[in-house]
C-alpha cells in the first residue's frame, strides 16, 4: 500500500504515550523503511518547550527509545529527531489555532507534506470535542488541499450516553471516515489472526456453532497492579478499562459472521451486528448472577509485600471500583444462541497472559475408556499473548493394549516464523492510518454497541442492591466465588506463564 507524504500533529505531545509508543512505533517504522519520504512529527501541548526541547525529551534523551533500541547508532538517531517539530498552545487547548495553522502551512510548506495532515488526540478525552472544533474553525479540517484524519485514544465515552456525545461532538467537524478510534488489541497480530483463522481456513468454520461449540473462555490476566495510574484507575475500573472496548473487540471478532470481502467497511458491518447480538442483561437478578467483580488486596509474593488496591497511590480507601471482572453472557443469534461466553480480566494475577479458548463439545457418543484426563473434549486455545500462538488439543491413543484416550496437542507460535518481524500494536496501527486503512480501527456504532452491553452492568453495580464486591489476595486467580459462575460446565482455564 502506498503511504502519502504526511506530517503527523500530535496534540498531548508532551504526555507519556508519546514517547513510551508513539516514538518508538514510529522510529520502528523509520528503521523498516515504512515511512515516507517527506514525514514529519509537530507535537503540540500546553508545555513550553522548543522543537530542540522536544527533539531531545522524545528521541535523543528518551529512555523508552535506548531501552528498545539498545545498539542503535547515534546519526541514526539524530536524523530521525531531526524531523520532529514543536508548538506550543499556550495556556490551553480551547483558544485560537491560528498561530498553529500559520506553523503547519509553514511546516508543510518546507517539508513537502503535500496538506495531508494526521491528528493525534493524546490529551484526556474531555478535550477532544473542543481540539475538534478549534480545528475546524481554523480551516484545519478541510480536506480539499490533502485529506485531514483524526486518531482518538481510549477511553471512548465513559458510558453509553458520553459515548454518543462524543461521537456526535466530533462528527459536528470531522466525517466519521476521517476518525480513528484506536484500540490496541486489533493491531495485535493474534487478534487479527482470529479472522483469518476462522475465515482462511475451511476445517474451523464448518465447526464455529451452536452444534459443536460447547463454550467459549476468554482470559485477560495481567500480573501488574494498576502502577501509577490509580486516580484515573479508580474512576475507570476493570469494565471500563478492558472489558468494553479490548475483550468485546475480541468477542467481535469470535462471534461475527464471515464478512463478504476484506473492505474495512465489511469487516466492520459484521463487527458492529455482532456486537448488538449479544444479549443485553436487563434485570438485576441476572447481572448479580451472571457477573462477578473484586478487588485485589495486599499480600506478600516472593518475600515481597504487594499492597492492595485501596492502598494503591490515587485510590480511595474505600473505593468500590473493580480490578477483576467476569462477565458470563450470551449471543442472540442464529449461530450462538445458547452457548455460554465467560470472559474474565484482572489485574495482580499470577501472570500476564490473554487467550481465547473455544471448547468444543464432546462426541456425543462415547465409546472409548476414559483415561483419567482432566478434559477430555477438544479445544482450540488461541494464545494472543505472550508465546502468540495456536493449541489445538485433541485425543489420542495411549501405545498400548486396549483404547486409553490422552490429550495431545497440535500447536503453532508464531516465534515459530523466525525471519518475520511482528510489528507492534502503534506500529502496525499507526501505519495503517497513515494508509487511511480502518479495518484495525473502532467505527462509532461498534463503540456504541459496546457500550449499551456493558451499560446495565455498570449501573448495577454503582446502584443496585445486593451488589457484591469480593477480594482476592493480589497473585491468585481472582476470588474463588468466580467459580461458581462458570460451575456446571467445567472451570476456568488458568493458563501457566
Ligand atoms: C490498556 C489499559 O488499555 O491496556 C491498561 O488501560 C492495561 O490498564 C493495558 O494494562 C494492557 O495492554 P497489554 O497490551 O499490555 O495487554
Amino acid at each position: 500500500k502506498n503511504t502519502e507524504n504526511q506530517m503527523l500533529v500530535i496534540f498531548g505531545a508532551s504526555g507519556d504515550l508519546t514517547a513510551r509508543k508513539l516514538v518508538p512505533a514510529l522510529f520502528n517504522l523509520y528503521l523498516d523503511k515504512q515511512l515516507p519520504e517527506n514525514f514529519i512529527v509537530l507535537g503540540a501541548s500546553r508545555t513550553n518547550m522548543t522543537d530542540a526541547e522536544f527533539r531531545n525529551k522524545v528521541v535523543l534523551e528518551s529512555s523508552y527509545l535506548q531501552e528498545k533500541f539498545k545498539d542503535l547508532k547515534e546519526d541514526h538517531k539524530a536524523t530521525f529527531a531531526n524531523r520532529f517539530f514543536y508548538e506550543d498552545l499556550g495556556g490551553d487547548y480551547d483558544t485560537d489555532y491560528y498561530t498553529l495553522k500559520k506553523r503547519i502551512e509553514a511546516l508543510n510548506d518546507a517539508e513537502g507534506t503535500e496538506g495531508n495532515i494526521m491528528y493525534y488526540l493524546s490529551t484526556p478525552p474531555t478535550l477532544y470535542e473542543t481540539i475538534a472544533k478549534n480545528l475546524a474553525a481554523a480551516g484545519l479540517n478541510t480536506q480539499n488541499n490533502g485529506w485531514k484524519r483524526m486518531i482518538v485514544e481510549k477511553p471512548f465515552g465513559y458510558d453509553l450516553e458520553t459515548a454518543k456525545k462524543l461521537n456526535k461532538g466530533l462528527q459536528n467537524y470531522f466525517k466519521e471516515s476521517q476518525i480513528y478510534r484506536i484500540d490496541h488489541y486489533l493491531g495485535k497480530e493474534t487478534v487479527q489472526n482470529l479472522l483469518v483463522t476462522r475465515f482462511a481456513n475451511s476445517i474451523f468454520e464448518p465447526l464455529w456453532n451452536r452444534n459443536y461449540i460447547n463454550h467459549v473462555e476468554i482470559t485477560n490476566a495481567e500480573s501488574v497492579g494498576v502502577e501509577k495510574r490509580g486516580g484515573y484507575y479508580d474512576s475507570s475500573g476493570a469494565l471500563r478499562d478492558m472489558f468494553q472496548n479490548h475483550l468485546l473487540q475480541i468477542v467481535s471478532l469470535i462471534v461475527m459472521e464471515p464478512p463478504i470481502g476484506d473492505h474495512p467497511e465489511e469487516i466492520r458491518n459484521e463487527k458492529v451486528k455482532a456486537l448488538k447480538s449479544l444479549r443485553i442483561m436487563k434485570d438485576d437478578k441476572t447481572i448479580h448472577d451472571h457477573t462477578i467483580r473484586a478487588q485485589y488486596m495486599g499480600s506478600n509474593i516472593d518475600g515481597k509485600s504487594i499492597k492492595g488496591y485501596r492502598e494503591e497511590d490515587g485510590v480511595a480507601k474505600d473505593s468500590l471500583t473493580e480490578t477483576y471482572a467476569a462477565i458470563k453472557f450470551f449471543v442472540d443469534n442464529w449461530r450462538w444462541k445458547d452457548v455460554p461466553f465467560y470472559v474474565r480480566t484482572a489485574k495482580r494475577m499470577p501472570t500476564k497472559v490473554t487467550e481465547v479458548v473455544i471448547h468444543f463439545k464432546s462426541p456425543h457418543h462415547q465409546i472409548f475408556q476414559d483415561s483419567g484426563m482432566q478434559s477430555k473434549d477438544n479445544k482450540l486455545i488461541i494464545r494472543i499473548q505472550p508465546d502468540e500462538g495456536i493449541l489445538v488439543k485433541f485425543g489420542v491413543k495411549v501405545p498400548g493394549q486396549g483404547f486409553k484416550v490422552e490429550r495431545a496437542n497440535l500447536d503453532f507460535y508464531y516465534s515459530s516464523l523466525a525471519e518475520t518481524h511482528v510489528m507492534e500494536a502503534y506500529e502496525r496501527l499507526l501505519l495503517d492510518a497513515m494508509q487511511g486503512d480502518a479495518t484495525l480501527y473502532a467505527r462509532a456504532d461498534e463503540v456504541e454497541a459496546a457500550w449499551e452491553f456493558v451499560n446495565p452492568i455498570l449501573d448495577y453495580w454503582k446502584n443496585g442492591t445486593d451488589v457484591r464486591m469480593y477480594g482476592y489476595a493480589s497473585g491468585v486467580w481472582g476470588p474463588v466465588n468466580a467459580d461458581e459462575l462458570i460451575d456446571g460446565i467445567g472451570m476456568w482455564r488458568n493458563p501457566g506463564p
